[in-house]
């Protein structure tokens, strides 16, 4: 493993309202994990929070509840970066300068801006446009060569690579920037609304029944188990089948997710059967794995100073390299910088 070790890993995740079995099986489980291999930074994206409209008390209490929930989750603070995007101003500052590189072109193909501006595109905020600048930015100004997110992250992570080519090929600094390569577990990596498996689960959407909290009581995720839509059939035998039905398809990801048992030998157990059993086992095992999570978030919750002291002491570690790789842009750019 000593060739991965020289890698380096960057996400984010937004603090915009409580995180879901989403987050944490399509990002942070994954980010837990390769902090063995890799040297991590784990970033709370509250500038692009406010790409969206956000009550500044709530996004406080927000930010440190991302950090709560990394931490509970099992990211260790001494081993990796974690901190919040804003307290390292060089992010700001690549985005503007990727704000030049990027083209109008790649930027309207985006599908995030379509769904989250929606019908009304013209009162959407400038930020939400050049979103993806930003994202780039925070993945680029450590020179991250892995990028765990969700499937739906995708599309930004391919904008990230082509910033990052242009970007080394108009200022002829060939392997300046890496090309940045997405960790996508593909299962989990989309995680469906328990309501409608078209829709992916998300923090924004109106119904709590749709997504499982992390902050979900026990007795909320049995019932919100036993409520989740599936199909006036027995369980199918056969993956192909399966896949037609995309909220038994959902269910399934979900057990797979927390049991790590494979899909297959998790069809071959409950084929036949109709869902009861089922969804008891499943909400057993979402319950046995949150449950200390939830415990411990809440608990780190109370104790805002500990939170705020790994905050800082993870900007510390950030802007030694953040403000490195901002110097030499500038030199590259053309920027000039006169050092006291
Ligand atoms: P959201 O507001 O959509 O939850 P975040 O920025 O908080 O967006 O997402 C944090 C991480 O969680 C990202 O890597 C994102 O791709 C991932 N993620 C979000 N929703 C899901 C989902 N339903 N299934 C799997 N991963 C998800
Ligand atoms: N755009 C991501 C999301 O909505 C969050 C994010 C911001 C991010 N910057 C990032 C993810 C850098 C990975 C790397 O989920």
């Amino acid at each position: 493993m000593s060739e991965i070790k020289n890698n380096t890993v960057l996400s984010g995740v937004q603090p915009s309202g409580d995180l879901h079995i989403g987050n944490y099986l399509g990002a942070i489980k994954n980010f837990v994990r390769l902090q063995k291999d890799y040297s991590c930074f784990f970033c709370i994206v509250d500038l692009h929070a406010i790409t969206v409209k956000q009550d500044p008390k709530i996004l406080r209490k927000n930010t440190l509840e991302v950090a709560a929930t990394y931490i509970a989750s099992g990211i260790d603070p001494k081993k990796s970066v974690v901190f919040n995007q804003s307290s390292i101003s060089a992010h700001s500052e690549l985005a503007w300068i990727f704000n030049c590189v990027t083209r109008m072109g790649w930027l309207n193909r985006m599908t995030q801006f379509k769904d989250k501006a929606g019908k009304d595109k013209e009162n959407a905020s400038s930020g939400l446009f050049i979103y993806p600048n930003l994202m780039a930015a925070d993945i680029l100004i450590y020179k991250a060569t892995h990028v765990p997110v969700g499937n739906d992250q995708k599309q930004h992570l391919e904008l990230t690579r082509d910033i990052a080519q242009k970007f080394n090929r108009d200022f002829k600094c060939e392997n300046f920037f890496p090309i940045p390569e997405p960790i996508i577990d593909n299962d989990i990596s989309r995680i469906m609304s328990l309501k409608d498996g078209t829709q992916k689960m998300s923090k924004s959407d109106l119904s709590e029944n749709s997504r499982i909290s992390l902050l979900d009581e026990s007795d909320e995720i049995i019932k919100k188990i036993k409520k989740a839509k599936t199909a006036d059939t027995v369980m199918p035998d056969k993956i192909e089948e399966i896949l037609k039905i995309s909220e038994i398809n959902n269910l399934l990801n979900i057990y797979a997710g927390f049991s790590e048992v494979q899909k297959d030998i998790l069809i071959d157990k409950y084929k036949g059967q109709n869902f009861s059993k089922f969804k008891a086992d499943l909400s057993d095992i979402i319950v046995d794995q949150l449950k200390p999570i939830t415990a411990e978030i809440k608990k780190l919750m109370q104790d805002e100073g500990y939170l705020l002291e790994i905050l800082l002491e993870g900007q510390n570690k950030a802007s030694e390299v953040a403000q490195k790789t901002i110097n030499e842009v500038y030199d590259i750019v053309g920027l000039l910088r006169n050092e006291t």
